[in-house]
């Protein structure tokens, strides 16, 4: 059945505050605002994603998407509005309890941004390193399970160079996930891969979640991905959060703005949608 946004609006209502923490949503974002100099950014955004689910959040290039998702880290802070995280209000900590919570973060940057001059295991070790207590024996074991899971196993001694850039990606990911992040967030992760690289990054997030267990949040541009890994999307639109629900919800939408934006993606995403290609 598709449930409109006011049906999606309302059942966030009826659940816990968010200063309590919900078995069901992870991170809450209660109306943020945010301006840099006079360019209002985000003005007054409610949002909440979903625990161990894919959260999509969808928009036009320059309508705030990577200043929104910097937000949930601290690596931006707003000018108003909160952000709970587990029912915590990360605005409220001390540096010392910020920087602990920021090890529940995993990014995955649109390039992988690994460092060339690093063979693979020693991009994958450099979280590790840096965050010391394990021995090389561990560290390497840890990045060989990681790498394997996501399919990459024998590249320990390759370089960045030597790789196509859906398994650069991977490797990024495996490198987010040496730390067991709680939440990952992907910053346009299919951006500049052709449509085979791409459903393969989409798969990976999609497994990765599941596999991981881990509170997956994607901003993308691409529809047709969209509707293939989102349990969850979020349109901003306007410095708000104009529609959220599940992907059925807003491929179901009413609202002609979500429209717009549907069909002006010209993929027939939607209509892929209808026709059941969700989460093949
Ligand atoms: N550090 C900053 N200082 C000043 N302005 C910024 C800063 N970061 C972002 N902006 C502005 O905030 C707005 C939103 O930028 P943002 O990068 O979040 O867009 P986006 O939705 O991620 O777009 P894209 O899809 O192109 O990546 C833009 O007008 C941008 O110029
Ligand atoms: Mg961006």
């Amino acid at each position: 059945m598709a449930m409109t946004g006011q049906a999606s609006r309302s059942e966030i209502i009826g659940s816990s505050p968010p200063e309590v923490r919900d078995e069901r949503w992870h991170i809450r974002v209660r109306k943020l605002k945010k301006s840099f100099g006079t360019n209002l950014v985000l003005d007054g955004v409610d949002l909440d994603l979903e625990r161990y689910k894919v959260n999509v959040i969808l928009g036009a290039s320059g309508a705030g998407k990577s200043v929104l998702i910097k937000h949930f880290m601290c690596l931006l802070r707003p000018d108003s509005g909160h952000i709970y995280i587990d029912g915590t209000d990360i605005l409220s900590l001390e540096s010392k309890a910020l920087s602990d919570f920021r090890r529940k973060f995993g990014l995955v940057f649109q390039f992988a941004a690994l460092f060339d001059s690093l063979t693979v295991e020693e991009n994958c070790e450099f979280p590790l390193k840096e965050r010391g207590g394990k021995s090389k024996a561990e560290m390497r074991d840890i990045v060989a399970d990681r790498l394997g899971k996501l399919g990459l196993q024998g590249t320990q001694k390759k370089y960045p160079g030597e790789l196509s850039g859906g398994m650069r990606k991977r490797v990024g990911l495996a490198r987010a996930l040496v730390l067991e992040p709680e939440i990952l967030m992907y910053d346009e992760p299919t951006t500049g891969l052709d449509p085979l690289a791409t459903r393969n990054v989409d798969e990976m997030i999609m497994a990765t979640c599941e596999q991981f267990k881990v509170t997956s949040v994607v901003i993308s541009h691409d529809m047709a991905s969209v509707f293939r890994i989102a349990d969850r999307i979020a349109m901003l639109y306007n410095k708000r959060i104009l529609e959220a629900g599940s992907a059925e919800a807003i491929a179901g939408s009413t609202d002609p703005y979500v429209h717009e934006f549907l069909n002006a993606s010209g993929v027939g995403a939607v209509q892929k949608l209808a026709a059941g290609e969700h989460h093949p």
